[in-house]
């Protein structure tokens, strides 16, 4: 059996499609950075006549299988767009179950992670996040610092404006002045 598979038997079916494709693969040519948006557990419940949570708690397991074989595959970078600022408007019931299903995965996979050597961060708006949701991404941000293989990015609270926003003050604060220069925005 190909290696690639081991642990993942009951996700990818040895003779199944996603198999041979896998078989197809050439690692020497991955993406350096691949990002996905975490979107669709709303309408996977729905689908089934699930609730809504239930399509969050298949999210994080789809989440646990796609982190574990990009690190297997060796892809450089991983990011993943897990909450947007506009999931604030959500209702507050469903935005506190999302973090606790957040804080349970860090505390899960924190292993997972040190044994697939990943180096864990966050980008976004993380002031905003609860305090023990923060706490409990330093602490994995801490405890995988030094690991040196795929890097693994999750943004939360997170918005194309915001980031242009919060990017350009920073750089402000940095010391520049403006006019800014396109090459401080490169360095
Ligand atoms: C999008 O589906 C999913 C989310 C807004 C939730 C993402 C999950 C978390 C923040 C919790 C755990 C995260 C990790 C990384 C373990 P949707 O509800 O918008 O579905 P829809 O598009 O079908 O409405």
């Amino acid at each position: 059996m190909n290696p690639l598979f081991e642990g993942f038997e009951g996700i990818i079916a040895p003779d199944g499609p996603e198999a041979k494709l896998i078989e197809k693969l050439d690692l020497s040519c991955l993406p350096r950075h691949i990002a996905i948006i975490m979107d669709g557990n709303g309408r996977w419940a729905g689908l089934r006549r699930l609730p809504r949570i239930e399509g969050h708690r298949a999210g994080v397991k789809a989440v646990k299988a796609v982190v574990e074989y990009a690190a297997r595959l060796t892809l450089p970078v991983l990011t993943l767009y897990a909450f947007s600022s506009e999931n604030w408007k959500r209702p507050q019931r469903e935005v506190n179950t999302l973090w606790q299903l957040l804080k349970r995965y860090l505390r899960s996979d924190l292993g997972t992670l040190q044994n697939n050597n990943i180096r864990f961060d966050t980008i976004g708006r993380i002031p905003e996040l609860p305090p023990t949701v923060q706490e409990q991404l330093l602490h994995v941000i801490r405890e995988t610092s030094s690991n040196t293989g795929m890097r693994l990015f999750l943004a939360l609270s997170y918005s194309g404006r915001t980031e242009l926003v919060d990017a350009f003050n920073q750089l402000l604060a940095s010391g520049h002045r403006a006019p800014i220069r396109a090459r401080d925005i490169e360095t």
